[in-house]
């Protein structure tokens, strides 16, 4: 047992979060926060302002058409339901990459039933779609392709431009999952032709967990129906939901204290300058991928995915023939303090692309808070478990 706590599970949720984050949340808290659209009091038209200034720059952050396409949900699960639920109909055909998390492949594969079918695009061994075979894919009824930015497995930055490219040229909707990316990298919705963008707060936008939401053009936002109805202190004599945004996706109460913290979040990274994140995570995943293609071949540990730094975010996995998995992350927390995710990721198709289905890797994942000692300490942590387990 040790004292020393390293948090190397940034791709899950990133544990420290930015002191102006902290300070809004907890300002809210103290004060007492009322909620939006239902009340006409001055407090609640000053949230109501903070929530409004909270989609103008996340508008802007993804460079969408308008802040009122901007639908706050309670995460990118709930984002990918609601848009992927909202838009298919029966016999409708999607295309998917070889690397998406679960929360993309379990709504689509509920919707089989309804006569609604997928393909997956096939990756190289680092996770990066070969277009040639996305353009084989498509189909009379495809209506969508849906891609992870960067895989949660490996960090490979899929080339969203050309996927883009693709979309716009055969006419289909480009929805993008951004969990992994948002934040690092830039994302551009009108470069790169990306009809929705779906993220979340927790991750690498520094925000609280809870909040989460997409960006949606119009002409593909006008094909959609609701998935949750209920009160939206709009139009309240009807019975129907509101056709107009962001009301149309928002039935209840939204997460205000989320969308206070996810606004600070957005703000630190445009303060710290995204580009310095990146070169940072970067820097750090390269000491980290140094250390792990410098241990010694006797015991039989791979580094899954690229083995530099271009093309990829600072999520990077490993596993080694002479240990499993589960006590390799268990042993690091317990003997080093290092808190890292084994196992499958929830990206079993993740897996099969990189031929480490079913058992899953050892996950090292990084963040702007991350520090070069954290890394060279886990490097020596791993090369002591090995040593004895050989
Ligand atoms: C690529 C990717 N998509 C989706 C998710 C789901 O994120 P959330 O749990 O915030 O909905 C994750 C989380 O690990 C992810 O890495």
């Amino acid at each position: 047992m040790v004292n020393k706590k390293i948090y190397l599970d940034n791709a899950c949720t990133t544990a420290v979060k930015p002191d102006n984050v902290k300070k809004v949340i907890r300002e809210y808290l103290e004060d007492g926060i009322t909620n939006i659209n239902r009340s006409s009091y001055k407090k609640s038209n000053e949230i109501e302002e903070k929530i409004y200034e909270t989609r103008e720059r996340i508008n802007k952050f993804f460079n969408g058409e308008t802040e009122k396409n901007v639908i706050f949900t309670k995460n990118i699960t709930e984002s990918l339901n609601v848009v992927i639920k909202g838009f298919l109909k029966e016999g409708d055909h999607v295309i998917v990459s070889g690397v998406e998390h679960n929360a993309v492949m379990r709504p689509l594969e509920s919707l089989k039933s309804k006569n609604i079918s997928y393909d997956i695009v096939k990756c190289d061994k680092y996770g990066q779609v070969e277009i040639s075979d996305l353009k084989n894919k498509i189909k009379n009824n495809t209506k969508m392709i849906i891609m992870t930015v960067a895989s949660n497995v490996n960090g490979t930055i899929i080339d969203i431009e050309k996927v883009g490219e693709v979309a716009k040229e055969k006419n289909l909707f480009f929805v993008v999952d951004t969990a992994q990316a948002a934040g690092i990298i830039n994302i551009d919705m009108k470069k790169f032709n990306i009809s929705c963008v779906t993220f979340t707060g927790h991750k690498s936008l520094y925000g609280p967990q809870g909040i989460g939401g997409f960006v949606i053009n119009s002409d593909m936002e006008s094909k959609m129906s609701p998935l949750i109805y209920g009160g939206t202190g709009s139009i309240s004599d009807k019975l129907v939901m509101p056709n107009f945004l962001p009301d149309k996706y928002e039935a209840g109460t939204l997460n205000l204290i989320g969308i206070l913290g996810l606004n600070e979040g957005i703000k630190f990274i445009e303060a710290n300058g995204i580009e310095n994140i990146y070169n940072h995570e970067m820097e750090i995943t390269k000491i980290f991928i140094d250390g792990i293609l410098n241990i010694d071949s006797k015991y039989k540990c791979s580094l899954i995915g690229k083995e530099n730094i271009n093309g990829r975010v600072g999520v990077v996995s490993i596993c080694s023939e002479i240990i499993d998995n589960g006590e390799f992350a268990y042993l690091l927390d317990e003997e080093y303090g290092i808190m890292v995710r084994a196992g499958l990721h929830c990206a079993p198709i993740a897996h099969k692309t990189f031929g480490t289905y079913d058992k899953g890797t050892v996950r090292f994942s990084f963040s702007f808070n991350t520090k070069e000692e954290e890394v060279k300490y886990a490097i020596s942590g791993i090369e002591k478990i090995l040593k004895i387990k050989l």
